[in-house]
C-alpha cells in the first residue's frame, strides 16, 4: 500500500477503495472522497464539516491549533501593522501586494465609485425605520444586481473585476445609508477626498447641519478592524456565498446570501451579542454566576465572544485588537466600564479549567464589539461593519470559485432518517 493513500473499506460488502491524500501548502492533508458513492455506494456524514475541506483555495489559511492567519501567505500581524484596508483588499483580490501605481489606481477606482443609485435610495423607504440595518443589508446588496446588467457575465473576468469595485466601494455606503434610516436623518453622500475609512465615518456620523470632523483614531481602528475581518476562509457566510455562486446566481445575489449568514449570533453577530451579554453582566461581582451558567449544561446561556470552530488557541485577531481596544479607551474620555467587565471576564475566563479544557480563548468579536462601542457606532450597526470588511472576502471567493476548471453546483447529500416509503391514505380514511 502505497504510503500517501487511505484505504476504505465496507466490512459489509468487503469492498475497498485505496484514495490518494492530496497536500496544500500548508494544513492536513485531504482525502478526496468524491468517488466514495460511485465505487463503494456509501456517503460520508460531517455534520458542520468539521472534517471537511470544502473547496481548494489559494487565499487564506488559517491554523487553529498554532493560532495563525495568512492572507494570500502574510501573516496577518504583518498587514495589521504595516498595510491598510484597500491595500489587503487588493492583496486578497489580486493575489500579491500592488505597486505604487498599482496601489493608487485601485483606491483612486474604490474610492470614485462609492455613490450608489438615486434610485437605490428610495429603497430604503420601504423599510419600516425599525427595521435591523441588517436586514435593510441582505436587501439593499441583493438589489444591487437589477441596477448592473451591463457586468452580471459571470464567466468574465473584467465583469467580475468590475462588479467586485463595485461591492468594494458601494457597501460603507448602503451601510451608512442603512443606519441614517434607522435614525431619521438624512443620508450622506460619500466624499471622494477622504480615505475608505473616513469616509465609512462621514457617511455615518455627519449631518447637513454642521461640521464633521473624522477622529483620526477611530478612523485608524476602523481601517484596522477591516482588515482583521477581510476574509477567513470557508466561514459560514463565505460558503454560503460559494453555495450561492455555484448554481451561478449573480455575484450580488451571492453576497446578499453570505451577509444573511453572517447575521447570526454563532457567526458575525456575536459581537452585538458580546455587548448585550457585558451588558447584562453589569457589575464585575456579577461575573463569577454568568461564568457558572455558562458552564451548566441545562443553561443555554453561553460566553459571548468566546470559543471558536477553528481557533482552538488565542484568535491571533483578538490579540492584535485587544491592543486598539487599550489604545483606544486610553485616548476617550473616562474608562468604559463594559471594557473593565471584559477584561475581567476575560483574566477570569482564561483561568478557569472549564475554558481552559475546551480550549476557549476570546475570539476577534470579544474586542471589536467594545471598540465599536468606544466610537459611538451602535450595537445594531456592527454585524454590518463587519459585513462591510468582509465584501473584499465573500467577493474574492467567489470569484475563485466561479473561475475554478472543476466548477461545480455544490450539492450536499444526506442521511435520511425520515419515514420508510408508505402509501398515501385519503384524508376521510385517516384515523
Ligand atoms: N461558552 C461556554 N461554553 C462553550 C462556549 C462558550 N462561548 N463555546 C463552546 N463551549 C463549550 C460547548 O458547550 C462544548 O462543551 P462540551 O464539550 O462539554 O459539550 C465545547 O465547548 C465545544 O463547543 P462546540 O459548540 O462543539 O464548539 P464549536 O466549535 O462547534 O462552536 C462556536 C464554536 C459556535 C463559536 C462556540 O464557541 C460559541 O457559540 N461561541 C460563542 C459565540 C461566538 O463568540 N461566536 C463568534 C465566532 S467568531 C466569528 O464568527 C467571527
Amino acid at each position: 500500500m502505497a504510503r500517501d493513500t487511505v484505504t476504505i473499506i465496507n466490512n459489509a460488502t468487503g469492498q475497498e477503495i485505496e484514495i490518494p491524500l492530496q497536500r496544500g501548502t500548508h494544513g492536513p492533508d485531504v482525502v478526496d472522497i468524491s468517488q466514495l458513492y460511485p465505487k463503494l455506494g456509501i456517503f460520508t456524514y460531517d455534520n458542520g464539516f468539521k472534517s471537511t475541506a470544502s473547496c481548494k483555495s489559494g487565499i487564506t489559511y488559517i491554523d487553529g491549533e498554532e493560532g495563525i492567519l495568512l492572507y494570500r501567505g502574510y501573516p496577518i500581524e504583518q498587514l495589521a501593522e504595516k498595510s491598510d484596508y484597500l491595500e489587503v483588499c487588493y492583496l486578497l483580490y489580486y493575489g500579491e501586494l500592488p505597486t505604487k501605481e498599482q496601489y493608487s489606481t485601485f483606491v483612486t477606482t474604490i474610492l470614485h465609485h462609492s455613490m450608489i443609485n438615486e434610485s437605490l435610495r428610495h429603497f430604503y423607504g420601504g423599510f419600516y425605520p425599525t427595521a435591523h440595518p441588517m436586514s435593510i443589508m441582505v436587501g439593499v446588496v441583493g438589489a444591487l444586481s437589477a441596477f448592473y446588467h451591463d457586468s452580471l457575465e459571470i464567466d468574465n473576468p473584467r465583469h467580475q473585476e468590475i462588479s467586485a469595485h463595485r461591492l468594494i466601494a458601494k457597501l460603507p455606503n448602503i451601510a451608512a445609508a442603512s443606519y441614517k434610516h434607522s435614525i431619521g436623518q438624512p443620508m450622506v453622500y460619500p466624499q471622494n477626498k477622504m480615505s475608505y475609512a473616513e469616509n465609512f465615518l462621514h457617511m455615518m456620523f455627519s449631518v447637513p447641519a454642521e461640521e464633521y470632523v473624522v477622529n483620526p483614531l477611530h478612523a485608524k481602528a476602523i481601517d484596522l478592524l477591516f482588515i482583521l475581518h477581510a476574509d477567513h476562509e470557508q466561514n459560514a457566510s463565505t460558503s454560503t456565498v460559494r453555495l450561492a455562486g455555484s448554481s451561478e446566481a449573480n455575484p450580488f445575489a451571492a453576497v446578499s446570501a453570505g451577509i444573511g449568514a453572517l447575521w447570526g449570533p454563532a457567526h458575525g453577530g456575536a459581537n452585538e451579542a458580546v455587548i448585550d451579554m457585558l451588558e447584562e453582566i453589569n457589575d464585575a461581582r456579577q461575573i463569577p454566576k454568568f461564568i457558572d451558567r455558562a458552564k451548566d449544561k441545562n443553561d443555554n446561556f453561553r460566553l459571548m465572544g468566546f470559543g471558536h470552530r477553528v481557533y482552538k488557541n488565542y484568535d491571533p485577531r483578538a490579540k492584535i485588537i485587544r491592543t486598539m481596544a487599550h489604545d483606544l479607551l486610553k485616548n476617550s474620555s473616562g474608562n468604559d466600564p463594559l471594557l473593565e467587565i471584559a477584561m475581567k471576564l476575560e483574566e477570569i475566563a482564561l483561568q478557569d479549567e472549564y475554558f481552559i479544557q475546551r480550549k476557549l480563548y476570546p475570539n476577534v468579536d470579544f474586542y471589536s464589539g467594545i471598540i465599536y462601542k468606544a466610537m459611538g457606532v451602535p450595537t445594531n450597526m456592527f454585524t454590518v461593519l463587519f459585513a462591510i470588511a468582509r465584501t473584499i472576502g465573500w467577493i474574492t471567493q467567489w470569484r475563485e470559485m466561479i473561475s475554478s476548471k472543476d466548477r461545480v453546483i455544490g450539492r450536499p447529500r444526506q442521511l435520511y432518517v425520515g419515514p420508510a416509503t408508505r402509501e398515501y391514505v385519503p384524508m376521510g380514511q385517516r384515523g
